[in-house]
């Protein structure tokens, strides 16, 4: 039977409410490292995280507890990614554990994260506790953030912890409450393994690292363990837990989280979801809720310098060790040449790997405007699905075309609910329910085309409402629309990297908001560049980027050779995020104006 006094916890809070400060404070205070050794958070631990202060990679660590009943407990803290694209990564750490703390601003309150994982701990019969961070500052309002909890999650919260994870207060309270009314895990340490991996990592040395919770039995160096879903074997190498820091032990049995090494060379083997078991003696049924992560959201990755064709397909494999949710393959543009068709999560996992591969693969990508999946009815029956615009069949052998829907949760103040209501209107939602979660906060629920969520509408939710709402959302299938694909002329020749699908509705104001767009972002040339936009055969719009009056040379005087190299270094650096397309350079903007015409 697992140990009694081993508890399993994770902690939901929406993006900024304190969950990474209150896990420092928790690992400090039970004394897995000093205040000097902490440094800074530990539990993000890649730069870029860092930088955005956001989690990503999801990370686990050992706490050695003393509780006032005398007792010394093993408490195992299971961190989350906070953010909409990686809801099936917290759905599975979440069924790793037997409790959450429910972490909610003081000053903030609930917001669309916090109640999206609130669910997800639910769906998972977590014991939830609630604590209310940041009361250290002076506009906390604890009380109406209990109201709120109450109101809107249906949860007590009169037992609510009032926490301030930055100086300290109520840490205690939290771990005694932690193992009071956490349940240890259920669980024989004798039954056929059953590990749950809920999350993997590439290390250079060890392999793919699987991070687990072991459901039943337990494992070892030596087991030869089997992937449920993939039917694969391999040979244990280690297993171990982090303090934070790795330490490698005999086993890990029923109850207990830690990793497992097994020399594997590819974090696609280790599939977060996946159930491992012992190939010798195997369980019979895998744990539930295994689903392979699917990328919503696609683009165009391509070298500005063709001859780094080949050093961007090595870094996006070793991008992908790490990371088995991005998917990509070879694609051709007439218009950008050779380059990859990237899958992502959603728009913050695409943006961070551009930046990865920018920044630490040093590469100078363009990258097309983002697209959803649709699913295209054609006239011989297939549904043929197209990730990029350009792709799409000839409008004859279209029967239909189907886009993804969501279902957004948006929370806001009372006084915006005017505006979010004007900008699901004109990105064609379909407005579902609203409820009052306090006297002053409201919970919108839509159903909104994904195309539309990618087509800006967060930065525009944040500006129309000074920043105060907060947003969630998940697919709910496909919907037929009627939509056609804009392409661009460019000289009269077609660009197929700037081409996209958009509403009927739409198209005219769109087409013709673009070529305006892009006739402020392309550059002159000694001649005059016409920019169209198309349906078919039909110009749309047109605008004209006229020529250039003086050649930049003419500057120089003829004389001075150095202040003549001097000049063209200048350009050339100018130039760096530009790609030349048959007589015209196009800048990275122009791929992107599409996103920001409305
Ligand atoms: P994600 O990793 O994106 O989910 O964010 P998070 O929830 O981990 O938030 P994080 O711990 O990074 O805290 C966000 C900000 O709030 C940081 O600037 C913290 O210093 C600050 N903060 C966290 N806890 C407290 C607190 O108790 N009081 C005050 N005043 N600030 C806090």
């Amino acid at each position: 039977q697992a140990s009694q006094r081993i508890r399993n916890f994770s902690i939901i809070a929406h993006i900024d409410h304190g969950k990474s400060t209150l896990a420092d404070r928790l690992i400090e205070y039970t004394g897995a490292l000093s205040k000097r050794e902490m440094e800074e958070q530990v539990l993000d631990n890649m730069d870029l995280e860092r930088e955005r202060g956001i989690t990503i990679k999801l990370q686990t660590v050992q706490l050695t507890y003393k509780a006032h009943d005398g007792e010394v407990y093993e408490l195992n803290l299971i961190d989350t990614p906070g953010h909409v694209d990686f809801t099936y990564e917290v759905s599975r750490s979440l069924a790793a554990c037997e409790g959450a703390l429910l972490v909610v601003d003081a000053v903030q309150g609930i917001e669309a994260q916090t109640l999206a994982n609130v669910y997800l701990a639910l769906e998972n019969n977590l014991e939830i506790i609630s604590v209310i961070n940041k009361i250290d500052l002076p506009s906390a309002e604890p009380e109406r953030v209990k109201e709120e909890i109450e109101e809107v999650i249906g949860l007590d919260a009169s037992e609510a912890i009032l926490a301030s994870a930055k100086t300290g207060i109520g840490i205690e309270e939290i771990l005694e409450r932690v193992v009071k009314m956490v349940p240890p895990p259920q669980g024989e340490d004798q039954a056929p393994l059953k590990a749950l991996i809920f999350d993997s990592k590439f290390d250079a040395y060890k392999g793919a690292i699987s991070y687990v919770r072991i459901v039943e039995g337990r494992i070892a160096k030596g087991t030869k363990m089997k992937m449920m879903a993939t039917g694969k074997v391999f040979e244990v190498t280690e297993v171990g837990v982090f303090l934070p820091a790795i330490r490698i032990v005999d086993e890990l049995k029923a109850g207990q989280v830690g990793f497992i090494a097994a020399s594997i060379k590819n974090v696609k083997d280790t599939q977060v979801g996946d159930t491992i078991t012992d190939a010798e003696n195997p369980a019979t049924e895998a744990l539930p809720g295994y689903r392979q992560a699917t990328p919503m959201v696609f683009c165009g990755l391509y070298p500005v310098d063709a001859s780094d064709y080949n050093r961007m397909r090595d870094s996006l494999e070793k991008l992908h060790l790490n990371d088995a949710s991005l998917v990509f393959e070879p694609e051709t543009s007439v218009a950008l040449g050779f380059g990859f068709r990237c899958g992502f999560l959603g728009l913050l996992h695409m943006e961070i790997v551009q930046e990865r591969l920018e920044r630490e693969y040093d590469l100078n990508l363009i990258t097309t405007a983002p697209s959803v999946i649709y699913n295209v009815n054609t006239l011989k029956g297939d549904v043929v699905k197209i990730d990029n615009p350009s792709n799409l069949p000839p409008l004859e052998s279209i029967v239909s075309i189907e886009e993804p829907i969501v279902k957004a949760t948006i929370l806001v103040p009372a006084e915006y609910v005017g505006a979010i209501m004007e900008l699901n209107q004109e990105k064609r939602g379909t407005y579902l329910t609203m409820d009052y979660v306090s006297k002053s906060r409201v919970k919108l629920i839509y159903e909104l085309p994904l195309s539309e969520i990618v087509f800006d509408y967060f930065d525009q939710l944040k500006s129309r409402t000074k920043g105060y709402a907060s947003l969630d959302y998940e697919l709910c299938g496909y919907q037929e629309t009627d939509l056609v694909k804009i392409d661009v002329l460019l000289n009269g020749e077609m660009v197929d990297a700037l081409s996209f699908i958009v509403h009927r509705a739409k198209s005219y104001n769109r087409g013709r908001k673009l070529v305006e767009k892009l006739r402020g972002i392309i550059p002159r040339q000694m001649f005059e560049i016409p920019i169209q936009s198309v349906i078919g055969n039909k110009v749309i719009a047109r605008e004209t980027v006229s020529a250039m009056r003086k050649d930049v040379l003419s500057k120089c005087y003829g004389g001075d050779i150095s202040r003549k190299r001097k000049l063209l270094e200048k350009q050339k650096v100018g130039k760096k995020r530009m790609k030349q397309v048959g007589s015209v350079a196009i800048p990275q903007d122009a791929f992107m104006a599409v996103l920001k015409i409305e």
